[in-house]
């Protein structure tokens, strides 16, 4: 038996214990889970259910960091922020310690061909969004010159860049729509609330306070809380603010769809994301991400459409694909015999992707 959050929960697995609402069972112990049935215990706001462990298609990592770390950390975090007014030292431990893992996970990879897709958030947005963007930061961070013991430093600074929002009213938070001039000021002070947080009940490095103060500020100065610019922006800000970006428009929202990688690097690789972001760090997350997933439907430029069959470590813009739709708009009835290398057909480009995978945790 294992305690499982119910967005990892598949179709099919076996529940090994009773669920109550309202004292009433509603599913019996070794009931057989539907699609419909995951969906109504989100929607009465169940979070995490009992299910037998052969039923448990457990992937070993879930993008850049494995699943233990990441849920231990998504808890963390989550204990952490709710009790955000009684944050101090030893709570602060916390998360030092959670930091250290995910850095220790990330380290220890030796691929660093990240598929960040499955970086994803759902309902716990926050914390869920805070891990990813430790995640993605650490994963770019390690790429320049900084010491293990730093690394872990930004991690933690990643980890509770956010927790200012926590002051934030929800409403504001989701807002299905345009927030107002007095709401969005609202909104850009979380950074300061973050910072007053930290620096004055914890006995964090003053690096940390600078990541929740500063995530937010641009290169050109028009970012917020302070309007700071260029080289008045701590170089981990910068990585960390990438690394937001990416989480926030990957990500599902009340409001909007999560946008593909390849959408969202042609955004930060515009000539607009450039006056904005660290080019260095942006220049290393094209380098890392895996553009079209295994699975991914795409867009060819000979008018084909493909789903991606394996990566090529080489050229992650040329993966293996399995051709579904051919350059005449024929359906393929064995797509398996169509196999097209990328990479040996240098006259086809990949144009969009049409689906991303199902990612686990959706
Ligand atoms: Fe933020």
């Amino acid at each position: 038996m294992r305690s499982v959050p119910l967005g990892m929960v598949k179709a099919g697995s076996i529940l090994a214990a009773n669920i109550f609402s309202n004292g009433r069972t509603i599913l019996r112990k070794g009931h057989s889970l539907s699609q419909s049935n995951i969906k109504a215990l989100r929607k009465m706001g169940f979070r995490t259910i009992h299910i037998e462990d052969d039923s448990l298609d457990k992937p070993k990592k879930i993008g850049i960091i494995s699943y233990e770390a990441r849920e231990k950390a998504v808890n963390t975090v989550e204990t952490v922020f709710k009790d955000f007014e009684n944050i101090d030292s030893q709570k602060f431990e916390k998360i030092r310690s959670s930091a250290e893992i995910i850095v220790d996970d990330i380290l220890g990879m030796d691929d660093l061909a990240i598929q960040m897709h499955d970086l994803r958030s759902w309902d716990d947005y926050t914390y869920r969004h805070c891990v990813n963007v430790t995640a993605i930061s650490v994963a770019i961070a390690k790429m320049t010159e900084i010491s293990v013991g730093n690394l872990k430093l930004l991690a933690a600074g990643a980890l509770v860049h956010d927790i200012g929002k926590m002051k934030i009213p929800d409403f504001i938070l989701n807002k299905n729509g345009k927030l107002s001039d007095t709401e969005r000021m609202n909104v850009q002070q979380h950074p300061v609330h973050g910072f007053d947080l930290l620096s004055e009940k914890t006995q964090s490095s003053p690096l940390v306070w600078a990541i929740a103060r500063q995530h937010h500020e641009t290169l050109d100065g028009n970012g917020y809380p302070d309007g700071r610019a260029g080289t008045q922006i701590h170089k981990w800000a910068k990585i960390v603010s990438v690394a937001d970006v990416w989480d926030a428009l990957r990500s599902d929202r009340p409001y909007k769809t999560g946008w593909p990688p390849d959408k969202i690097l042609n955004h930060l690789n515009s000539e607009t994301a450039s006056k904005k972001f660290d080019s260095d760090a942006i220049e290393i997350l094209n380098s890392i991400v895996v553009l079209y997933p295994v699975g991914a439907k795409i867009r060819l430029s000979n008018g084909m459409i493909a789903e991606v069959q394996a990566h090529n470590p080489d050229d992650h813009q040329r993966p293996v694909v399995r051709v579904l739709v051919d350059e005449h708009g024929r359906t393929i009835d064995d797509p398996d015999n169509y196999i097209l290398r990328l990479e040996k057909n240098p006259s086809i480009r990949i144009i969009e992707t049409i689906q991303m995978t199902n990612s686990p945790v959706k």
